[in-house]
Formats: structure tokens, sequence, C-alpha cells
């Protein structure tokens, strides 16, 4: 069976993982703050905060903006749940818009429509490693009628004096935008280094600060630095120190730190990441974009456009003219071929705690076509160009079987 999408390790990361093992020292310290000025250089924000996972960054993000009961918080309807459990758990009410019909990221009108004055933030999601364009989001934004809308109900969101722009760009590490690398746009970038993340720790997750002229992101950092310990104004490591074992708490903060372990496997994975990791996806993905162009009812995704490029997470296939049903049918059949294929994603409002909520998958037309229709396929870079062949061929097999074509 070719498997969907298993984590690739080097010896070395393996090598730094014991190195940390035996170090004396394995949650949050010197490692961490290492992979974290790595990830600031990388993709060009102002700092970088390294936590648990992305779904803590999002949610920490939201907390800091005092963002809760009465606000909104947009998002589309086609992602994953992270993005939307997030916004909940403030206590914020959810905003679902639409999706793009040519990629599957939000469609920005629809996001137009959906900004009323109880609008804090907007969470775009850079599906399957492909940008939104949050500079044309901010622009929006930044405009003085959407200025005067806003309204601000803490010192922070005073500052700010608009909507805050939080990417989740799970997705999207080193993906380009306008030449420059995801994580230098947005106010607020949170990266996934989840298992089946292009680059992985495991669990884990980066917030990356880019906050606008006014706000002193070194400040942020180690603000949230602090809310993600207990609030507690020294770190454990800290307190190792000699002498140094008095703290303070200066919030009821939370629980969401990296630690070393992790940091030992992303260290490696980052020196790599533009040698051999994105190199090898854009590979596979352009062996199947020119495997599927010769057939007319492949409808092949977008990789690379004059303004941006992505960062070749996940191969999202659709067929044309094709039910639902008949989707899962292929992608039965395509396992019957052993080989492992998922769908990115369905979208929210078809699941029931958003039902319940009051979301219906009819206001959202274009995000149940895009998912209706998918078909993501395995890129790894362990994957071989015999397993890429075998891919192809039973995508073929299943598709032509199914649509009689
Ligand atoms: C779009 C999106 N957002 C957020 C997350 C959450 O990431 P994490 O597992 O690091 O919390 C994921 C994970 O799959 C995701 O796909």
């Amino acid at each position: 069976m070719i498997p969907f999408s298993p984590p690739h390790i080097k010896q070395e990361a393996i090598d730094e993982v014991v190195d940390t093992l035996k170090s004396g020292w394995i949650t949050t310290g010197p490692k961490t703050k290492l992979f974290e000025q790595k990830i600031t250089e990388y993709c060009g924000a102002k700092n970088t905060l390294c936590v648990g996972s992305a779904t803590f960054g999002l949610e920490i993000i939201l907390r800091w903006f005092g963002i809760g009961q009465g606000d909104e918080v947009i998002i589309p309807a086609y992602t994953y749940t992270a993005t939307a459990n997030t916004v909940v758990h403030t206590g914020a009410k959810v905003i679902m818009v639409d999706a793009n019909s040519d990629d599957f990221n939000m469609n920005l009108a629809e996001i137009e429509k959906a900004i009323t004055p109880k609008t804090k933030a907007i969470i775009p999601v850079d599906i399957a490693g492909l940008p939104v364009d949050t500079t044309k989001i901010i622009k929006l934004l930044s405009s003085s009628k959407m200025k005067q809308f806003f309204k601000a109900r803490n010192t922070i969101q005073e500052k700010l004096g608009r909507v805050l722009v939080l990417s989740d760009s799970a997705h999207s590490l080193g993906a380009q935008l306008h030449k420059k690398k995801v994580g230098s746009f947005s106010d607020i970038t949170v990266f996934s280094f989840h298992a089946v993340k292009n680059l992985t720790t495991a669990e884990g997750g980066a917030i990356a600060f880019n906050m606008p002229e006014g706000f002193d992101n070194e400040a942020i950092y180690k603000e949230i630095n602090m809310i993600s310990l207990h609030g507690q104004s020294k770190d454990a490591f800290a307190k190792t120190k000699k002498g140094a074992w008095q703290y303070d708490v200066l919030q009821a903060g939370y629980k969401g730190n990296m630690t070393d372990i992790q940091a030992s496997l992303g260290l490696v994975a980052l020196k790599y990441y533009e040698i051999d990791n994105l190199p090898v996806r854009k590979k596979i993905m352009t062996a199947y974009q020119q495997a599927f162009s010769q057939y007319d009812w492949a409808e092949l995704p977008i990789f690379k456009e004059e303004n941006r490029e992505t960062s070749y997470h996940i191969y999202t296939l659709r067929i044309k003219n094709i039910t639902e049903t008949e989707r899962n049918t292929i992608i039965q059949k395509i396992f019957d071929q052993e080989v492992s294929v998922n769908v990115h994603f369905k979208p929210l409002p078809m699941f029931s705690a958003y039902k319940e909520r009051g979301f219906d998958i009819k206001d959202y037309p274009i995000a149940y076509d895009n998912y209706s229709r998918e078909i993501s396929l395995p890129v790894y870079q362990d994957l071989t160009e015999e397993q890429v062949e075998k891919v192809i061929i039973a995508v073929v097999n299943a598709v032509e079987e199914s649509i009689h074509v």
C-alpha cells in the first residue's frame, strides 16, 4: 500500500533528538529559541514564537487581541476544524465565507460582505499551501470606510485601528507571495509542524509576528511567551539558573510551549527544507500535473502564478462533472489498487458541531462543489518515481472505470 503522508526523519534529526535527550534539558530551552530564530530568518517575520500546535497559536492570538463574546471572526467554510474551533473557544461568533472556484481559498468579495462592526479578526487559510493574498485583505481593512466601521474594545485593538489579519498558514511554510515568504505579510501568521505537514516536529507550531508600525513585536513575543507558560514571569529554563528560582504569575495563562525535543526535529528539517523537501514535493506535483493534463476530466490545481507560489503541501485534484458519491466510489477504487488518498477538506458546515451552530452547506455552494470533486494524492519526500507512476495509473483507472469515458 502506498501511504498518504508518512514523515521523513533524517538520521541527523534522530541524532539531534538524542543529543537533546542526553543534554539534561528536554522541554523549552536553547533549541526551541534557536529554532525560533531560524524560522524568523526563513520566513521574514519580525520574530517568531514556537508553540505546541498551530491550534494553540491561533487561539492564544485571538485571546491576546481580546476577542470574546459579542465579537465576530471571519473564517473560510473550506478549512480544517482547528480554524473554527479556536474561535468557538473564545466565545466569539464564527462567520464563515465561501471559497473561490479556481483555488480553494476564501473569496475576497465574500469577506467584504461578511464584515460588520462586530468583526475583530479575519483568519485566511492558505489551503494546500497556496497563499491567500493577505495584502489585499489588509488594504481593504485599512480603508477609511472600514476603519470607521471597526469598533475597538481594548487598547491593542485601538492601536491597530482595524480588523486583525491572522493567517492560518498551517500548510504554507515556504510558500511565496509577491516574491517574499509567507510570514512577512499578515499581522500574525501561524504555521503547523504537525506530523503530516511539510516540516514536522511530530506536533508543534509557530507564531510569526509582523504587527505593523507602532507595535513592538519583541514585546508582543515576550507577552505571548509569558501567556503560553501559565503567565509565569520566567520560564522553567530561566528558573534553573543560579539563584533564579523566584518568579511571579502575572496572568492566569495557558500551557502551550514547544519542547526542545520537538525543536531538535524542526532544526534539522528546516536546514534541509529548501534543499530536498520543497524541490522533491514540487517534482512530484509537476509529474502529476503533466500526467493529468492529458485528460479532459481532470481539473488541475494552481501551483504558481505571477504573484504567488505554493509550498507544494497537498495535491488537490478535482474531477470535472462528478457527484460526491461518484467521487467516493473513485476513492474506493484507488484504495483497491493499494494507493492511499485523502480529501481536503470536508467543509465545516457539513459537520455536526457546526450544523448545530446553524451552518448549512447550501449557503456555501462553491466550498461544497470543491469538496465533492476533490481527491488529494500522496506527496512526500520518500515517494519514489515508480510510486508516483503507480498513483497516476490508479487514479486514471479509477476515474475512467467510474465515469465511462
Ligand atoms: C488548515 C489547518 N489549520 C490548522 C491546523 C491545526 O494544526 P495543528 O495540528 O498544528 O494544531 C491544521 C492541521 O491539520 C490545518 O490543516
